[in-house]
C-alpha cells in the first residue's frame, strides 16, 4: 500500500480477486457486523468449516479480514486499516441487503447473536444475588476502587454515568463524587440488587434504568463521566461498546474503561460467559480513537493471576464560541440527563 491510501494495480487485482466468490463477499459481509467465530460463520453460510477457514484465510491473506485469536477462539473481524479496509467496507456498502441470500445470512447472524445475549442474560440472571462473591474471586477489588474514585473526584463530573452497572458497586463508590449518577444494565435482576443496594446507601442521586449499553437511550454528549467498569469483557462488539459511550460523553468529558490484560483462563468463557479474556492497551486505545476520543496512559493494577487495567480517554474540550456542553463543571444547564432517560 502507497501512503496516500491507493494500491498498485497488480495489488487491487489480486484483492478483487480474492473477495470474487460469492461466500467470500457474505464472509465480508457478516464480519463487518461484528466479531465472530469460524463455528458462527459456518453455521451462518450452511458450510463446512475447513471450507469456511479457507474463504477466511484467503480474506485474511489479501487484508480484508483481521484473525486473532483469544484462547481456544479464533475471531474474525474487518480489517482496521489499510487500503485492503476501506476497499472492504466499499464492497459491504455496495452489497444489496434484501438480496435473498444475504438477506438469510443476516437472519441467521441475527438469531446467532439473540442466542448469545440470552446465554448472557441467563447467566446475569443466575449471578445476580451472588455477584459480589464471584468478582472477589478473581481479585480484590478495593484499590481498583480507590484509584477510581480519585479520578472521578478529580473529574468532579456533574451527570455521570455507569454502563452495565450490575449491584450498583461503581454508583456506591463514584455517585458521591457527581451531581448526578445515572446505571444502566439489561438485567432487571441486576437492577433489582442495584436499587436495594442504592437504598440502603442512601445514594439519592443515583438511579438505575433497563438499557442496552449497545443502544443507550440516552442523548448525545449528557454525560461528564462514563464508566464501564468489568462489563466489556462480556461483549462481543467491545469497539461498538465505545463508540456508543463516547456518543454520550460531552465534550471535556472522560471516559473509564475498566478490565483485565490480556490473559489466558478459559474457564472464566466456559463458566462465567466472558467472551474475551481480557483487552490489548493498543485496541482499547484505538476503539477510543475510532470515537472521537483521547486516550490517556492506562494505568495497571497487578494480581494474581489476573492484572486490572483502568484506561481513561477524554473527548476534546470544545472549541470556544461553539455550544459546549457544560464539561467537568458541576453546572448543567436544564434537567440532569438522568431524568430524561426513557423510562421503560
Ligand atoms: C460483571 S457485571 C459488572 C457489574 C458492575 N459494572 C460492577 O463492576 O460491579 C457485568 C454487567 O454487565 C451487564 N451487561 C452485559 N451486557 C449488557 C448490555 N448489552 N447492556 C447493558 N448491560 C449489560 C450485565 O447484566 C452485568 O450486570
Amino acid at each position: 500500500m502507497k501512503g496516500n491510501g491507493t494500491v498498485p494495480l497488480n495489488e487491487l487485482v489480486a484483492t478483487l480477486r480474492a473477495v470474487a466468490e460469492p461466500s467470500r463477499v457474505r464472509l465480508l459481509v457478516l464480519c463487518f457486523r461484528g466479531e465472530l467465530t469460524v463455528s458462527e460463520l459456518a453455521q451462518i453460510l450452511g458450510q463446512s468449516q475447513p471450507r469456511v477457514s479457507r474463504h477466511l484465510k484467503l480474506l485474511c491473506d489479501a487484508g480484508l479480514l483481521d484473525r486473532f485469536r483469544e484462547g481456544s477462539w479464533v475471531f474474525y473481524r474487518l480489517s482496521a486499516g489499510g487500503a485492503a479496509a476501506a476497499l472492504s467496507r466499499h464492497l459491504v456498502a455496495a452489497c444489496d441487503e434484501s438480496d435473498e441470500t444475504i438477506a438469510l445470512d443476516l437472519q441467521r447472524l441475527a438469531a446467532i447473536k439473540r442466542q448469545r445475549a440470552e446465554l448472557a442474560a441467563a447467566y446475569f440472571r443466575d449471578n445476580a444475588a451472588q455477584w459480589h462473591r464471584i468478582r472477589s474471586l478473581y481479585i480484590d477489588e478495593r484499590e481498583v476502587e480507590a484509584a477510581l474514585a480519585e479520578i472521578v473526584a478529580a473529574a468532579a463530573p456533574h451527570d455521570l454515568l455507569d454502563i452495565g452497572t450490575g449491584t450498583g458497586r461503581m454508583l456506591e463508590i463514584l455517585a458521591p463524587h457527581a451531581g448526578n449518577a445515572l446505571g444502566i444494565d439489561q438485567s432487571r435482576e441486576m437492577l433489582a440488587v442495584a436499587r436495594v443496594n442504592l437504598e440502603r446507601a442512601g445514594l439519592a442521586n443515583s438511579m438505575v434504568r433497563l438499557a442496552d449499553m449497545y443502544q443507550l437511550p440516552l442523548a448525545d454528549a449528557s454525560f461528564d463521566a462514563v464508566v464501564i467498569h468489568q462489563v466489556l469483557h462480556y461483549a462481543d462488539r467491545p469497539d461498538a461498546v465505545i463508540a456508543e459511550a463516547a456518543r454520550v460523553l460531552r465534550p471535556g468529558g472522560i471516559l473509564l474503561v475498566v478490565d483485565f490484560a490480556p490473559h489466558g483462563l478459559e474457564f472464566l468463557r466456559d463458566e462465567h460467559a466472558h467472551r474475551r479474556l481480557g483487552f490489548a492497551d493498543a485496541d482499547v486505545a484505538q476503539w477510543c480513537r475510532l470515537a472521537g476520543l483521547e486516550p490517556d496512559a492506562p494505568r495497571r493494577l497487578p494480581g494474581e493471576p489476573l492484572t486490572v487495567v483502568i484506561w481513561t480517554a477524554h473527548r476534546p474540550a470544545a472549541a470556544a464560541g461553539s455550544l459546549a456542553a457544560p464539561g467537568r463543571a458541576r453546572v448543567s444547564a436544564g434537567a440532569p440527563a438522568v431524568e430524561r432517560v426513557l423510562d421503560r
